[in-house]
């Protein structure tokens, strides 16, 4: 299928209908959003989808804890979503829920088709379970042995499942995400899909049986089972544009960009092209990763009760604003810190100072000085000059910032032109030119130039803030619709000289940040999970499980054998650290040289160098023993030892998800 460069279609992830929607998902929907209107801006014919994920065991938890049924808790939850929308001047093309009836339909039709070709095996299957996730986990994934979210030890269940066979396209996906560097960005997520490559994929489950789940979508060919909830899921972005028969689906598809978090990076980026190659699609163009918004270190999340709802920060903030803060204080992959101060240090900075200043005052002084008309395109000097240059060279860049999802970067850019225009009135001082009749020519000059710039910035802080943008544009005396699009504005000389301008009104109202901080209070604290540390966790359970399983009680921790005393542990000085350099130790085929920083420089040889290949440990965060002794090994100094698993799969670095902790940070 060839590309069609007219169309884009634009995805969030279908939220989990288990609690109320907070500024994560609002970030999330916001993003596309703000991209979708982009693409539109620059003439693209655009389709966003978003909406909300309603089947499996969560959900049905959830309507437990509510006593109330799946179906009345779904409806309610959904609509909580859907309503965050209008309140931040976001418009989906489609909010698809996943128990709608068209869904149901493509999912089946998906399942017969994938099972008619072989891709789907009946098997039964042997493995650690969590109950609370409603999942099996492998080993590697445990942390000490115990479910990292319920922190309860698995149980080993049997079970007869259907499973797709996930592992089949392993080579394809490597090779694909190897020719496309842009498939998955921020780069580092692409990396992060190229290691859990590495190691052989599993066939994926996707069936649960109904004794024990029946909220979901039945499995076409076998009345006994469910649809796994990410299997179900995932098949929205085909449904909301109508796979297979719509001519949408045709239009769409190939142009097909998706937004998520990095919480959800494994199942978009290895189940769902998998799935769609099975299907006989074309992978989706783009994958883009954001990081999370945290509060005090911890991920803003709907299970750990931290969060804050979009309507508090809009109502607090006003909407432009909440979507200028949210683009712009978190660098597209990476994780923000929200505090309430900085959001309104930025509005105070950005909007009602530079940018809010900026077009009124010029207003003002266009009115005082010329009567509010917009002169003609004069020649200034050399400062009205390079003001001009910078305004004609900012939309590519911009234009690619845009597109890269790299909004930080984009408005970061249009500040730099606000801000020079900002000084250019400070050094030209247009009330002293005002002054002298003979200058009325360099005036006029000026005044042309700093409209020409605020209409420019203007123009393309609108995907950001809309509303905002609208009104300035009208200030200056231009219709938004038709004129505030890519190629109207792509250009200097747009205003119209003659024009008359009214007197400007306030666009961004400042805030008073010490009555915005009390009024807004702290963000709840985080709901522990473990209360008890992992470590002892897992031996307290264990030893717990073994003696209920023999009808004893359990043995007290002291009498067990092999164990050492809490000091014994402490004189271990475990530490992250971070690797900046790798390479092969010359004529010794198992080592492995590596700088790393904990935070200061060490060497470390590690005789790892059959497992790893040097430049795939690069950025890794792992853990070593910093107060070994140092030793030598082939004349090379070795400051400490890395931490490793070996099973029969190879050997497993012990490393963080995600970005993991600061280099330096102890390990206890
Ligand atoms: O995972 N910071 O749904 P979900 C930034 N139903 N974004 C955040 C965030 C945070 N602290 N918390 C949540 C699911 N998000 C599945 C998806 S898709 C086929 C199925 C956003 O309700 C972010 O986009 O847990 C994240 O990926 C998503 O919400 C997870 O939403």
């Amino acid at each position: 299928m060839t590309r069609h460069n007219d169309f884009f279609y634009i995805t969030t992830p279908i939220y989990y209908v288990n609690a109320a929607p907070h500024i994560g998902h609002a970030h999330t929907t916001v993003v596309a959003d703000v991209q979708s209107r982009f693409q539109r801006f620059l003439g693209k014919d655009v389709f966003f989808l978003t909406g909300t994920d309603e089947h499996g065991d969560k959900i049905v938890q959830a309507a437990k804890a509510k006593d109330v049924s799946p179906r009345q808790y779904v409806d309610e939850i959904s609509a909580l979503f859907r309503q965050i929308l209008p309140q931040l001047n976001i418009h989906p093309s489609r909010f698809i829920r996943t128990t709608e009836n068209d869904h149901i339909a493509t999912v089946q039709h998906i399942l017969s088709d994938v099972y008619a070709k072989g891709d789907i095996v009946f098997k039964e299957y042997e493995g650690l379970y969590c109950f609370g996730c409603e999942r099996f986990y492998i080993e590697r994934e445990l942390v000490n042995g115990l479910c990292p979210d319920h922190c309860t030890e698995p149980v080993k269940m049997k079970e007869a499942n259907y499973f797709f066979r996930m592992s089949r396209y392993q080579d394809w996906l490597i090779d694909h995400i190897q020719r496309n560097p842009d498939f998955i960005t921020p780069e580092r997520y692409r990396n992060e899909a190229l290691a859990f490559l590495k190691e052989p994929l599993e066939d994926l489950c996707i069936s649960r049986p109904k004794t024990r789940l029946d909220w979901g979508i039945t499995l076409p060919f076998d009345e006994k089972f469910v649809t796994y909830v990410w299997f179900d899921a995932l098949i929205n972005y085909l449904t909301g544009i109508g796979y297979p028969d719509s001519p949408d689906f045709a239009k769409y598809w190939s142009s097909a960009e998706h937004v998520i978090a990095k919480d959800i990076l494994k199942p978009h980026a290895i189940y769902w092209p998998t799935m769609l190659k099975a299907i006989g699609l074309e992978a989706y163009k783009k994958l883009h990763v954001h990081g999370y918004w945290q509060v005090k270190e911890q991920k803003m999340s709907k299970s750990l009760g931290n969060v804050i709802t979009p309507s508090k920060l809009v109502d607090t903030l006003g909407v432009d604003q909440t979507r200028y803060c949210l683009m712009r204080e978190m660098t597209f992959g990476l994780d923000a810190s929200f505090s309430i101060e900085s959001f309104a240090t930025r509005i105070n900075a950005d909007l009602a100072n530079d940018l809010g200043n900026l077009a009124s005052r010029t207003i003002t002084m266009l009115s005082k000085y010329l009567n509010g008309v917009v002169p003609s395109d004069l020649k200034g000097t050399e400062m009205e000059a390079e003001l001009k240059n910078q305004c004609v060279a900012i939309f590519d860049p911009w234009k690619n910032e845009m597109s890269g999802f790299e909004y930080h970067k984009a408005l970061q850019r249009i500040w730099e032109l606000i801000n020079h225009a900002n000084k250019v009135i400070d050094r030209r001082a247009p009330w002293e030119l005002a002054r002298h009749p003979e200058k009325t020519d360099e005036l006029k000059a000026l005044m042309y130039h700093l409209l020409e710039t605020i209409r420019i910035a203007t123009a393309l802080v609108w995907p950001v803030m809309p509303d905002s943008s609208e009104k300035i544009f009208r200030m200056l005396g231009l219709v938004p619709e038709p004129l505030l699009n890519f190629e109207a504005n792509n250009r200097w000389n747009v205003l119209v000289p003659g024009t008359v301008l009214d007197k400007p009104s306030p666009v961004f109202p400042r805030l008073d940040i010490e009555g915005v901080v009390k009024g807004f209070g702290d963000v709840p604290d985080a709901i522990r999970k473990c209360e008890i540390p992992a470590a002892k966790a897992k031996t307290d359970t264990k030893q717990q499980v073994n003696a209920e399983k023999k009808g004893e009680p359990a043995k007290p921790m002291e009498e067990a054998q092999n164990l050492i005393a809490i000091e014994q542990f402490a004189e271990v000085e475990l530490k992250v650290a971070k690797i900046i350099h790798a390479e092969k130790v010359a004529k010794a085929d198992k080592l492995l040289k590596l700088t790393v920083t904990a935070p200061e420089e060490r060497t470390i040889v590690s005789g790892i160098a059959e497992h790893f290949e040097p430049e795939t440990l690069i950025g890794k965060k792992v853990v070593i023993v910093a107060n070994l002794k140092p030793a030598k090994l082939r004349g090379i100094v070795s400051e400490g030892m890395l931490l490793a698993a070996k099973d029969e799969k190879g050997l497993h670095l012990v490393t963080f998800e995600g970005d993991g902790p600061e280099p330096g940070s102890k390990v206890k």
